[in-house]
């Protein structure tokens, strides 16, 4: 059988790199495209080259047409990622996330390609009343233009869906952890900890709950999900059914830094406009697939520490 073609946008990034490597496992060629603003490189470095082109491309400046010919997938990843700088930088999120996402669009019409795999987030939800949150659940009220910004874009791929010969799978992720993680509160912790081992500010009170899964269960969970559903829109949560306090995170990572620093926390539910302080997905869908997760919230964090401690440089971030 011929091998596929799939193109992975975001492909140095934390979560597409894991991506790249999975899909050249599973037998794809892949083009990858990405233009290393908070991706890397080095992410990249193990992999099969035969099976695998990387790109260096900004998707909201430069012209794309040329990558996107005889392709039959696409994992849109590339996005402004970081939830917290919305309010200060206001266009960011729109351009990177929702204009990004139209033009990746339009591609597919352009080129016939038949499958939109989309990465959003469970940010959508703002602050639901509904927990555990399901897929269904009452229109939701946007607390962040991060959230906003992927809501337009799932808007637009469900549009761009009902209207053309495209399937598309919509992924509302938790918090991922794991291996070349790069931002989020493990990474921002570990980085104040390093300068300062004594004392730790935490944002808000260290009560919000959140979920977390880690990278390799998400990657096999976007794998079982796509195979399996087949309508045009496929809407699918993905998390654990565990949450904890931010607290808790604290107390695992100073436990496997072996560091007892005193806690200073800022106060308020949420540590800045648009934390949501209880996030817990609903996902009896994605587990009526037959995945599962195979790992813990707390060996995720254990393992996210491990790696950042093995791997300093990323603490330098760009
Ligand atoms: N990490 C999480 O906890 C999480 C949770 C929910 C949703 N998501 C979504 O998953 C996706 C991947 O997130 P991640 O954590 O790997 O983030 P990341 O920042 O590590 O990866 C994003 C990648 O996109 C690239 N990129 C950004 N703008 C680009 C542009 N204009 N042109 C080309 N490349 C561009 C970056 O260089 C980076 O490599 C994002 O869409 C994010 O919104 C992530």
């Amino acid at each position: 059988m011929s091998k596929k073609t799939a193109i992975v946008t975001g492909c140095a990034g934390f979560i597409g790199s894991h991506l790249v490597e999975f899909l050249v496992k599973k037998n794809y060629n892949v083009i990858g495209l990405d233009n290393l603003s908070t991706g890397y490189k080095k992410f990249l470095q193990n992999i099969d080259r035969n099976s695998f082109k990387f790109h260096k491309v900004d998707l909201l400046k430069d012209n794309i047409d040329k990558y996107f010919k005889n392709v039959s997938e696409i994992f849109h990843l590339s996005a402004n990622a970081d939830v917290r700088y919305g309010i200060k930088y206001r266009n960011k999120d729109l351009q990177q996330n929702t204009i990004v996402t139209h033009k990746i669009l339009e591609q597919c019409v352009k080129n016939k390609i038949k499958k939109f795999i989309f990465s959003s987030t469970g940010s959508i939800y703002g602050e639901s009343k509904e927990i555990p949150t399901k897929e269904n659940c009452a229109f939701p009220i946007q607390t962040s233009l991060y959230g906003a910004s992927k809501l337009s874009a799932e808007a637009l791929i469900s549009a761009y869906a009902e209207a053309f010969d495209l399937k598309c799978y919509i992924f509302r992720f938790v918090s991922i952890l794991g291996p070349r993680y790069s931002h989020g509160h493990v990474f921002d912790f570990i980085k104040k900890l390093k300068q300062n081992p004594k004392k730790l500010n935490v944002l808000g009170n260290g009560n919000q709950k959140k979920s977390y899964l880690h990278v390799i269960d998400c990657i096999e969970a976007i794998w079982k999900s796509k195979n399996f559903f087949q309508k045009k829109v496929n809407i699918i949560n993905l998390g654990t059914n565990e949450y904890i306090t931010v607290k808790k995170s604290i107390r695992i990572i100073t436990k496997k830094l072996r560091l007892k620093p005193k806690l200073f926390f800022s106060g308020g539910k949420r540590g800045w406009i648009g934390d949501n302080p209880f996030i817990f997905l609903d996902t009896k869908k994605v587990k009526s697939t037959g995945w599962k997760p195979n790992l813990t919230i707390e060996k995720s964090v254990e393992n996210t520490v491990e790696y950042l401690i093995s791997n300093k440089w990323i603490l330098k971030k760009k």
